[in-house]
């Protein structure tokens, strides 16, 4: 067992070794320009538009339908300024939650310093938007809802599919964050019923500097690079090939693999919800409905104990994150932990647990042991 255990998947996972040996040709040998005619550049064109048809696969749209990003902050970018600049002759509202992630929550500020309104919605205790308040958020001029699908912090999972009724009810285009969901959960995107998705590579076991973005025939967006025509001039720029390729391999492979990663990743948070519970009793806190959250993420508190604390004192054999932030002593509140009205104290006891596809009982175990010991040194 190599240590420490790495329990923070969803901050990003590793390269997966098939997605590596995919990449290596065009690392060691296939340097051509994908806009070039001859050989080796078609070569490399082929690839990318392969991994375009892998990506929409597994999240089953059609490939042109599927643009490629440096990142899920690039995609949300694109998707929230695009889809609002392209409309701005209908309106200048957009709706949001209040947990959504900075790459979310910073464009929407950014965007209502130019002039737009934008509605943040309230969540319940486990940080979930009611579908409701949305419907009852709309306006004539509202042009994008943008919700994410779930949450990073706390794993929480939203009411996508009816919030996308909604949205094509009132015919407003409606875009969600699936950094978090994709591999983990189905991320249909008929069925969830959107117009635009963001994917984050190095969430799901490609490297990190790559994402995606899907945009659904006929939206108008507009973009925020101008340049050649790469990406149907959508997203100028030479393509990134090496980690397209590994994005296209990586969505292959959380399409075959996808039932038995859910059902491991799933199994090892059970475990160590298990283990901490009968050992600890009810000095644990979940903050969450485990019934409506991310198979690999566990939001906890441990009474008495501060999250930071804890987390730099077993780092040396666990890794995990903390819902809070400490600065010279002095203790942040998440964003998403406030919006969920979690009171100071779980607040700033509270950890994020996240488990990956190859996750071992054996990791589970020991890391019951490691926070158990802690916490009773701790407290
Ligand atoms: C939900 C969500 N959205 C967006 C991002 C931003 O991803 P990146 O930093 O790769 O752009 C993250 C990363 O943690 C995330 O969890």
């Amino acid at each position: 067992m190599e240590k420490p255990i790495y329990l923070d998947y969803n901050a990003t996972t590793p390269v997966d070794p098939e997605v590596a040996k995919e990449m290596t040709p065009y690392i060691e040998s296939f340097y051509g320009n994908p806009s070039s005619s001859y050989s080796i550049g078609r070569s490399n064109k082929e690839a990318v538009e392969k991994a375009r048809a892998q990506v929409a696969e597994l999240i089953n749209c059609q490939a042109e339908e599927i643009y490629f990003t440096s990142c899920a902050t690039e995609s949300n970018n694109l998707a929230i300024k695009g889809i609002a600049w392209a409309n701005s002759d209908k309106g200048r509202h957009i709706i949001t939650s209040a947990i959504e992630h900075p790459a979310v929550t910073e464009v929407c500020k950014y965007l209502s310093s130019q002039g737009y309104d934008i509605t943040w919605l309230q969540v319940d205790q486990y940080g979930r938007v009611d579908p409701k308040y949305v419907e009852n958020a709309i306006r004539k001029d509202t042009v994008l809802i943008t919700i994410m699908h779930a949450n990073n912090e706390v794993g929480t999972i939203q009411p996508i599919q009816e919030i996308g009724a909604i949205a094509r009810e009132n015919n407003i285009v409606f875009h969600t964050d699936a950094s978090q969901s994709v591999g983990k959960i189905e991320t249909d995107v008929d069925k969830l019923g959107v117009d635009l998705l963001t994917i984050a590579g190095h969430k799901l076991y490609a490297p990190k500097g790559i994402g995606a973005l899907y945009i659904r025939k006929g939206t108008r967006i507009e973009n925020l690079m101008h340049g050649a025509g790469q990406e149907k001039g959508i997203r100028p720029g030479t393509e990134n090939v090496i980690h397209t390729v590994g994005l296209g391999k990586a969505c292959e492979v959380a399409l075959r693999d996808f039932k038995q990663n859910q059902h491991n990743m799933l199994a090892s948070c059970d475990r160590l919800l298990d283990g901490l519970v009968s050992q600890l009793g009810n000095k644990v806190h979940v903050n969450v409905n485990l019934e409506n959250c991310l198979p690999n993420t566990l939001s906890v508190a441990f009474e008495n104990v501060s999250a930071h604390t804890l987390a730099s004192f077993i780092s040396s054999e666990v890794l995990i994150s903390t819902g809070s932030a400490c600065h010279s002593g002095e203790t942040t509140i998440s964003s998403v932990l406030q919006a969920m009205n979690l009171d100071f104290r779980t607040a700033a006891a509270t950890v994020r647990i996240s488990t990956g596809k190859h996750t071992t009982k054996e990791e589970i175990d020991f890391t019951i042991e490691v926070l158990v010991n802690a916490i009773k040194k701790l407290t």
